[in-house]
């Protein structure tokens, strides 16, 4: 027996990678199970995406290696989406590095920035990524509070009394994902100051700005921010584009330089068709944007009947995929979704596995169409 490393002691396979698998045999053996778990989109991408992925296999060099910065139309297009929509200014030669996924980006930038020992602040509850990587890059994750009295963000007090003389990066996501809470311009000002004065990489992960979200936003937009901040987005979801494998890294030159350090010697390159499918993607005009969330406003109707009919409570003006739900007193979040998902066949989200504060709350996902939404509401009423 070859024993692995010891960088995988505290690295457990990924919750979803273990929870699918068990509701998959559940659907092999013939229940019919409606998945609200997972925030992969089901509907298309736009149409010009994918009129522009068949049109490459013309391009002599479609299947050849491509830049590991990505083509130069790509970050044009990236620049330009971020002054459309964020009215930030970025350099598409220096400022902007496309990337095979916001996910993988994460392990990049740590591999980038921290060294074995250093702190990392890390949301609870927040994305599981952020503490795994973590823990994989042989750093500490030190978890910051996010409670619904404090409306989800920092308490950067609290911070300050524990100590931050050792945390090199905080990862910050806001349109917040598990709970939906939307960045204020106070929070970022608040974050790049607290950035500056301990010298802290803030990184905000920013893939649900565009969903069910009246106000876009960027870090990058406020003050100083790129002295002290990175910002990670992506197609995922707000294109549809979740299996395609397209984020983004935005920041300083000299830190997306390092990040590049990493990644040029990880992969080889974005396929020449996924990058041309994006820069579509990134055009689309704002009747993208309307009738996608016009699709997500009629779901999120049918989840919030849902989480009235399992006596929940929730934030009406949350943003994002999902719906976010405090189950009454006294239920515990794991064994009440694996009840659910036994008696009722839907899967549903514990908050546990977002962190220790996720216990009492459930998430539920938006991607999955309104015949499904009814028809899980009908079975959970
Ligand atoms: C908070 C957060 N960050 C990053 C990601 C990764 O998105 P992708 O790698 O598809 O760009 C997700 C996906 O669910 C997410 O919820």
């Amino acid at each position: 027996m070859i024993e692995v490393a010891k960088r995988l002691q505290n690295v457990e396979e990924y919750y979803f990678s273990k929870k699918l698998r068990e509701v998959r045999l559940l659907k092999s053996q013939g229940k019919p199970i409606i998945n609200l778990g997972i925030g992969s989109p089901d509907m298309d991408p736009p149409e010009a995406v994918l009129n522009a992925l068949v049109e490459t296999f013309e391009d002599d060099a479609a299947h050849k290696y491509q830049s590991y910065q990505g083509i130069p139309e790509l970050r044009e297009a990236i620049a330009n989406f971020y002054k459309t929509h964020f009215d930030v200014n970025l350099s598409a030669q220096t400022e902007v590095l496309p990337l095979m996924g916001s996910k993988e980006g994460i392990l990049h930038i740590s591999m980038a920035f921290l060294n074995p020992g250093d702190e990392v602040l890390i949301p609870n509850p927040g994305y599981p990524t952020y503490k795994s990587v973590t823990n994989l890059v042989g750093a500490v994750p030190v978890f910051y509070d996010l409670t619904q009295e404090s409306n989800w963000c920092p308490d950067f007090v609290a911070l300050e009394k524990r100590g931050v003389e050792n945390v090199k990066i905080m990862w910050v996501n806001y349109p917040h994902m598990p709970t939906g809470e939307n960045g204020s311009v106070k929070l970022y000002e608040e974050l790049i100051r607290f950035g500056k004065r301990y010298n802290i990489l803030i990184v905000n992960d920013n893939p649900y700005s565009f969903i069910l979200n009246r106000f876009p936003r960027s870090i990058l937009k406020y003050k100083g921010a790129k002295d002290v901040c990175l910002e990670l987005n992506s197609l995922s979801k707000t294109f549809n584009m979740a299996g395609w494998r397209v984020g983004m890294l935005l920041g300083r030159h000299d830190y997306i330089n390092a990040v590049l350090r990493v990644k040029s010697n990880m992969d080889s390159g974005m396929f020449l068709g996924i990058q041309k499918g994006a820069i579509e993607a990134l055009k689309s005009s704002d009747m993208w944007f309307k009738s996608l969330n016009s699709v997500y406003e009629k779901r999120r109707k049918i989840v919030w009947q849902i989480a009235d009919a399992l006596k929940c409570t929730y934030n009406k003006g949350a943003s994002g995929l999902f719906v976010w739900a405090k189950l009454p007193e006294h239920i515990e979040a794991e064994d009440y979704i694996d009840l659910i998902l036994k008696e009722k066949s839907v899967f549903i989200t514990p908050g546990t596995i977002f962190g220790s504060n996720g216990e009492g709350y459930i998430r539920f996902s938006l991607c999955a169409p309104v015949a499904e939404l009814e028809e899980a509401l009908a079975r959970l009423k």
